[in-house]
């Protein structure tokens, strides 16, 4: 979603205040600074120093639940007052998003969840990405010549691949979950049938995506009101949503792989020329996988593995950064900006060579995220200069990228935590609603590499690893994580952001470890980013300019661009919940009791 600059402004000045000057980092200046409004029945109670923390998280001694979309939140809230455990509030969550946050929250897409199972001690993570359809090859999105076909792989309905989020939704409910389906889609039925206001932001995003949802009637016909997209203040009604979430409400995901809902997305597919079938549907399946488990600092990170990158290269990253004294050197030091970026850099250059869908592609997982293989590649840093993207493996960068996808994190009294990323991939995936249901479908497809060494939409390059194949999972960037202290959940914390997922992770990790901030000051700290190609270093706002002189003096190329990433952090200890949900999206929130 990509914000309005002004509201970014507003946010990231309080921001600047934190980390422009290495004088206001000291925590004794802080308390010279103007504390921002908060919800005040909800400020953290004495956990956090008031006296000495800047930015406070909102507190709950019995659970809480962060989202990108605050309606969503107070549904997932509702869930945990009614008895029901993270699971049935992630859930829940996970279908209202589909309403009110149409532009990632979905139906039509897919994702990953990471949870920790208080009664079993156990942590799982559930890969209820899409699935390339039966009909997909290596070659599909390229014409005679060997060349992409402009916009094929994002806005056709060959763009889509197999829907997973319905299934991972009921998989994870019925194995962790204590409510019925019926009982948790309660909620987003009632806000599709009745509506919703559509917020400063939406509107925003509806006018940016007006050319791409304006081609298809079934999605104009929702989202446009005279020919024009929704504008803030309007209501959005979404009859046939509800009536597709109320067919899963009573049969299960089954309606959506087999039912009515099926037959539609395979009309919808054939009257179009795509390649999705009623067989396709019929097939997909859920796959449990055991999660990529780090250490980082005595903590135990349990994050997503592939078919997602974010796993391996959070843990990839953290190794290396274990070398470093980060909380000496200080919040967005130059010394720590170079360590971080020089630790992006080589984890983003084996991304694109050996990550993909481990069911097709053996991926070296131990080996990226051994400590031994941190070591040696910590070698090759130099503290002193930027080392050189083409010095580390050559490809091409894409100036267009987007910043979509959504995350949320729920955690219970009991002990249940859960971190969920899921995405249509684009704003509105395809910007393609199927007629007659509501369902926005995903543009996933573009997230395997179309042609080896062509970036994807996030200026991402792949290889042979995430070439496309029939019924494959293509790779990802998702990275929702749960940190453990003493065996307990202790963080639990992700992100949108596309390629930029990862380090806005890894940043909220480094920023809650090292720097000991909660999870307020760790959220709006100013983040950095380097994905390795295109070289450069991509900051915030908020990098002082003394910083950025520092870094260039190093060698590196800095670029200050749009905020990244919008994450949704929990933190627990025995006194209870605090949680944040990122200002760089307003709508966001985070409710406790
Ligand atoms: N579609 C973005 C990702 O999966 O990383």
């Amino acid at each position: 979603m990509r914000l309005k600059p002004k509201l970014i402004l507003t946010n990231l000045s309080l921001a600047l205040m934190l980390v422009i000057s290495p004088i206001a980092q000291s925590k004794a200046q802080s308390k010279l600074l103007p504390k921002p409004a908060t919800n005040a029945s909800q400020l953290a109670a004495n956990r956090y120093d008031s006296s000495n923390d800047i930015f406070h998280p909102v507190y709950g001694k019995n659970g809480m639940v962060a989202s990108e979309q605050g309606l969503a939140t107070q549904v997932g809230l509702d869930i945990l007052k009614q008895g029901g455990n993270a699971i049935d509030a992630a859930v829940a969550v996970g279908f209202a998003l589909a309403v009110v946050l149409p532009n990632a929250g979905n139906i039509g897409g897919g994702g990953f969840m990471v949870l920790h199972d208080d009664k079993t001690g156990k942590d799982v993570a559930i890969d209820f990405r899409e699935i390339a359809p039966a009909k997909a090859s290596r070659d599909m999105y390229l014409d005679n010549q060997g060349n992409v076909i402009d916009g094929k792989s994002l806005f056709t309905h060959d763009a889509s691949g197999v829907p997973g989020t319905v299934a991972g939704m009921e998989y994870a409910l019925k194995k962790w979950g204590t409510m019925p389906l019926s009982k948790v889609l309660e909620p987003a039925i009632k806000l599709a049938d009745k509506g919703f206001i559509v917020s400063d932001v939406l509107a925003q995003t509806l006018k940016e995506e007006k050319s791409t949802l304006g081609k298809w009637s079934a999605s104009k016909a929702i989202f446009f009101k005279n020919g024009e997209p929704l504008k803030s203040g309007d209501l959005l009604v979404q009859k046939d949503l509800a009536k597709s979430l109320r067919l899963i409400a009573k049969q299960g995901a089954k309606a959506f792989y087999q039912g009515e809902i099926a037959t539609k997305i395979a009309k919808e597919m054939q009257s179009h020329g795509g390649t999705m079938t009623l067989e396709d549907l019929k097939a997909y399946k859920v796959v449990e996988r055991q999660p990529i488990i780090g250490d980082y600092r005595g903590y135990k990170v349990v994050t997503m593995p592939p078919p997602s990158s974010g796993g391996v290269h959070l843990i990839e990253i953290l190794n290396m950064l274990e070398h470093y004294p980060i909380k000496e050197d200080g919040v967005n030091s130059a010394k720590n900006i170079h360590h971080m970026a020089e630790s992006m850099k080589l984890a983003y250059a084996d991304r694109s060579e050996y990550l993909g869908d481990p069911d097709f592609v053996k991926i070296p997982v131990t080996g990226l995220t051994s400590k031994a293989y941190a070591n040696e590649l910590v070698k090759t840093i130099d503290d002193n200069k930027a080392r050189l993207s083409s010095n580390i493996k050559p490809g091409k960068p894409q100036p267009y990228e987007s910043d979509q996808t959504t995350h949320f994190s729920v955690m219970d009294k009991a002990g249940n935590a859960v971190a969920v990323t899921y995405t249509l991939n684009l704003n509105f995936g395809s910007g393609i609603v199927v007629e007659g249901t509501g369902i926005l479908l995903n543009n996933e497809m573009d997230d395997f590499s179309v042609k080896p060494g062509v970036p994807n939409a996030f200026g991402l390059v792949g290889g042979a690893a995430n070439a496309i194949e029939a019924k494959k999972r293509p790779l990802s960037s998702m990275t929702p994580t749960i940190v453990m202290k003493n065996n307990k959940p202790w963080l639990v914390t992700g992100s949108p952001g596309g390629a930029r997922i990862i380090t806005t992770v890894l940043q909220s990790v480094v920023n809650t470890i090292d720097h000991e901030m909660n999870p307020a000051e760790a959220i709006i700290t100013p983040r950095v980013h380097h994905q390795w190609l295109p070289d450069e270093l991509r900051v915030e706002e908020g990098i002082s300019p003394d910083t950025i002189k520092l870094l260039q003096d190093k060698g590196h190329k800095v670029v200050t661009k749009a905020p990244m990433g919008r994450i949704q952090i929990i933190q627990a200890d025995d006194s209870g919940f605090y949680g944040y949900s990122d200002p760089r999206n307003p709508d966001g929130k985070t409710l406790g009791f």
